[in-house]
């Protein structure tokens, strides 16, 4: 049994990261165009380096249904969705959010935007 497995809830912080892709011309676009696969590596990296684990994991998951404002990021439990995350947002969203608890105002995807 892993040390997360032996916590109940597994996880203090549980970052999902959309690697949904798409055929190049379907309209509503996919994250995986758009960055993605470097936005969970960079997670991944920190998460690891920082020694975050095992209270806090960051993985992929399918499309979360923002696919116009992807790269699309949630964090739970605090359930914050993250919206046009690149690869130079991910440091700020593991310190202030993931390390801190502080979510990233400017990257939050409010109701009005998601769609
Ligand atoms: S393709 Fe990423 S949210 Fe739909």
């Amino acid at each position: 049994m892993t040390e997360a497995a032996r916590r109940y809830p597994p996880y203090d912080r549980h970052v999902f990261i959309c690697m949904n892709e798409r055929p190049a011309d379907n309209p509503r676009g996919d994250c995986v165009r758009k960055g993605a696969p470097q936005v969970l590596e960079r997670f991944k990296v920190l998460v690891e380096t920082l020694k975050l684990k095992p209270a806090i994991r960051a993985q992929k998951c399918g499309c979360l249904d923002t696919c116009e404002s992807g790269v699309s990021v949630v964090v739970y439990p605090e359930a914050v969705w993250y919206r046009n995350v690149t690869v130079a947002d991910v440091d700020e969203i593991v310190d202030s959010h993931l390390v801190r608890g502080v979510p990233v105002e400017r990257l939050k995807l409010h109701k009005a935007q998601a769609g």
